[in-house]
């Protein structure tokens, strides 16, 4: 009697010490994947109107609004962009040619943005208006539209 409980002891334990390895298994581990380097882990959402900036005016007026010396002008603090709102939605509607701009005068031409919608342009300028340095208010839909339908 004792030695058939003997056996049945050291069987349940062989039979542990082979199942106890699988049971606890916890699958292969997995490595963490890296961070990109450079990239900041919080993406910055950009403005609709930066949006329409990188790929409409950038390669002219430069991202940080400098412009091209003798070529193209800065749009940080010119009176064009702070000044009067119509002649600066007519600068994005009609394009420009031969102005001075801040007593400078640029060889390039700014060709009209007519295709650009009411939306795209009320969002560019009220970006221009506000980066770069510039502090000045929101150029509206309804103000596009209206001088739109002047021309
Ligand atoms: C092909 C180059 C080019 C592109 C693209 C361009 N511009 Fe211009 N822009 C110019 C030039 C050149 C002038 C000055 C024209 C002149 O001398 O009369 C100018 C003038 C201006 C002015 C008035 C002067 C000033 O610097 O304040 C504003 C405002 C302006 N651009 C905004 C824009 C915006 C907004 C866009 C994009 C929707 C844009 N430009 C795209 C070349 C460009």
């Amino acid at each position: 009697m004792e030695k058939i409980s003997r056996f049945v002891v050291v069987g349940l334990l062989v039979a542990l010490a082979f199942v106890h390895p699988f049971a606890f298994a916890q699958g292969p581990v997995k490595k963490p994947t890296p961070k990109p380097l450079g990239k900041p882990s919080i993406a910055v959402a950009k403005s609709p109107g930066q949006v329409v900036y990188e790929q409409n005016c950038l390669t002219c007026h430069q991202a940080n609004g400098s412009g091209v010396p003798n070529l193209n002008p800065p749009l940080r603090g010119t009176d064009w962009v702070l000044g009067d709102k119509t002649r600066l939605i007519n600068v994005v509607l009609k394009g420009l040619q031969g102005q001075e701009v801040e007593g400078d005068a640029y060889d390039n031409a700014m060709p009209a943005h007519d295709f650009l919608t009411d939306t795209q342009i009320a969002d560019v300028l009220t970006y221009i208006r506000s980066s770069f340095g510039n502090k000045a208010g929101v150029i509206t839909i309804d103000e596009v539209k209206a001088t739109r339908a002047q021309k």
